[in-house]
């Protein structure tokens, strides 16, 4: 057994930033780097609703290629969005914004968009299906594995996951980074 491979040194800085600032609401390292894999395959403009602390914004930072691509995150807290302002502040690849994610409406297409505001019901498929590009991808986080259609979550049905899994502008899958959390992943058709 070898131990797992180490941090990017930015997703290191943003757990450093996160521990000061006492905040824990931040994207799995599983999650992470799913992120930072499909940041691998983008150029143009990333963009995520709710940076928290930047977690996951390191972790899409750290699969960038190239110097062209950008990453534009909104934080509707403007402690949070400082603290994560700190971790890029000599970054001109990351933007952050201190403000509601739809601050970001006009600011599109987005060739990959991470929606985590942490209120997953306001940011739905129609919302953002015309600010992502053709080809582009969105990433939805902190689902619970589920093998029943349609989607169960707390005895209800997920409406969120079964929208995003039926949408005829996405093909969509779910897919689990660990035993007990999946992400839906969507390519914009
Ligand atoms: C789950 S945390 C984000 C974690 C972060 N994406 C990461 O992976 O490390 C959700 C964040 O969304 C923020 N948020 C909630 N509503 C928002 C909104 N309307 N616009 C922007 N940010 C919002 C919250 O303040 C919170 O910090």
């Amino acid at each position: 057994m070898s131990a797992p491979p180490d941090l990017p040194d930015v997703v290191s800085r943003a757990f450093d930033v996160s521990r000061k600032a006492g905040y824990v609401s931040f994207c799995r390292n599983e999650t992470g780097r799913l992120l930072a894999m499909l940041a691998a395959t983008r150029g143009g403009t990333m963009a995520e609703f709710g940076t928290g602390c930047g977690v996951g914004t390191a972790w899409l930072r750290s699969g960038v290629r190239g110097d062209r691509a950008r990453i534009l995150t909104a934080e509707l807290d403007p402690k949070l969005a400082g603290a994560a302002q700190e971790i890029f502040h000599d970054d001109p690849q990351v933007e952050v914004l201190a403000a509601d994610w739809s601050t970001l409406l006009d600011k599109g297409p987005f060739s990959l968009l991470f929606l985590d505001s942490g209120q997953p019901n306001e940011v739905g498929v129609d919302e953002v299906a015309d600010l992502v590009e053709e080809g582009g991808l969105v990433v939805l986080d902190d689902f619970t594995p589920c093998e029943v259609w349609p989607p169960i979550t707390g005895g209800r049905v997920d409406t969120l996951r079964e929208r995003w899994l039926t949408d005829e502008r996405f093909t969509t899958v779910e897919v689990m980074v660990a035993s007990d959390a999946s992400t839906l992943i969507a390519t914009k058709r």
